[in-house]
């Protein structure tokens, strides 16, 4: 089968400290379970940086050589297409949305990408009812159909603590992945989101620290408990490409 081709303009390299964060990432991820294909990348907040993590961690996964889809689930909030400035050939743009409702097929949601065994399916148009349009039947089937012609889905997500989408996707992947903003969330707020994904039988499988100061005063202690149910395998610390701001010590 044949797909379109969308492209993605505008993707900035990762410097040598987050691509090697990256890599961490996917080792851990791979090592995870030997049938384990589908990941759903969600956080507490927004900003946390999952829709960053979970590209790049494509674009990692890809250049091994592994066939990767990267699925835009975040369908209220949705911003790859128009951060990555992604434009298709045909002019035409389906998406996640357009196929749960019945306007376009699989063949036409799903695209190829300018990056070599990165192919992509996009959210589509935004909607405020995503909750009923990912409660169905139909998603589950989506991603099982999804995952036999891939090595790896990953499928970005909005944030556990705001609305349910994320607990909806998260129970039919093989595992989760939490994206936690450094001295940004409490733990309390983790555990929660833990404990909402497991509630609705989400193997939560690790925490990724993003935006983090490498010897940041007080990481320890601010992420002590959570640490002592993610396996120290399974968490890797990814910095901030560029310093954007000054940070107050705290
Ligand atoms: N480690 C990082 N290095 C550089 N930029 C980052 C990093 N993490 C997040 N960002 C940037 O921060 C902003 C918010 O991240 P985003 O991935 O959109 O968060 P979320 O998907 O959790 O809402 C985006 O502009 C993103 O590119
Ligand atoms: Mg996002």
């Amino acid at each position: 089968m044949t797909l379109d081709k969308l492209t993605i303009n505008h993707f900035p390299r990762l410097d040598y400290a987050a691509s090697e964060a990256l890599n961490t990432l996917w080792t851990n991820l791979s090592f995870s379970g030997s049938n384990m294909k589908t990941f759903a990348i969600t956080s507490c907040r927004p900003d946390e940086g999952k829709t960053f993590v979970v590209m790049n961690l494509a674009r990692t996964i890809a250049g091994t050589g592994k066939k990767v889809l990267l699925i835009d689930a975040d369908l209220r909030k949705s911003v790859i297409a128009g951060r990555y400035r992604v434009s298709s050939m045909s002019g035409e743009m389906w998406g996640l949305v357009h196929y749960l409702t019945g306007h376009c097929t699989i063949e036409q949601m799903l695209y190829d990408t300018n990056i070599p065994n990165l192919s992509l399916i996009l959210a589509g148009h935004e909607v405020i009812n995503s909750f009923a349009l990912l409660d169905t039947p139909n998603f589950p089937g989506l991603l099982q159909q999804l995952a036999e012609n891939y090595d790896v889905v990953l499928i970005d997500t909005p944030p556990v603590g705001t609305i349910i989408d994320a607990a909806l996707i998260a129970r039919h992947c093989d595992g989760t992945a939490l994206v936690v903003k450094y001295n940004t969330v409490s733990r309390k707020e983790l555990a929660e989101a833990k404990a909402q994904l497991e509630k609705v039988g989400s193997r939560v499988l690790g925490a990724v620290l993003n935006d983090v100061e490498p010897n940041a005063y007080g990481m320890k202690k601010y992420y002590k408990n959570y640490y002592k149910y993610s396996q120290p395998t399974d968490r890797i610390n990814l910095p901030y490409m560029t310093k954007r701001r000054n940070r107050k010590k705290k």
